[in-house]
């Protein structure tokens, strides 16, 4: 049987840190991961560093699909991490809510 590589589970306090249509930055093992929470319902993680010139993507804002950097406005897909505005994509993390509340990343 072969070994499935599945990532550690990271819990990040509660999602109600998380106001509905914004995102907050966690260190996830070394990383900074921006987590959001879809005005429709719903996480998404990726990665908190813009790759076009390190912004701030936690703070950015966000509709039920995409993140626009605040620095420059270059725009990514939630789901995917790919850009729509032509840059380097951004890691997508697993994320959903534990029986306690919590926001869980597997990374
Ligand atoms: S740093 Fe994000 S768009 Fe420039």
């Amino acid at each position: 049987m072969t070994a499935v590589e599945t990532g550690r589970t990271h819990r990040l306090g509660p999602v109600a840190d998380i106001p509905v249509g914004e995102g907050r930055a966690y260190a996830v093992d070394g990383d900074q991961v921006a987590v959001f929470r879809l005005r429709g319902g719903g996480l998404r993680a990726v990665s908190a560093v813009c790759p076009h010139a390190g912004g701030p993507l936690a703070d950015g804002l966000i509709d039920a699909k995409v993140v626009i950097c605040p620095l420059h406005q270059h725009v990514y897909d939630l789901a995917t991490g790919c850009s729509t505005t032509g840059q380097p994509p951004l890691r997508v993390y697993a994320v959903h809510i534990d029986a306690d509340g919590d926001v869980v990343v597997t990374k």
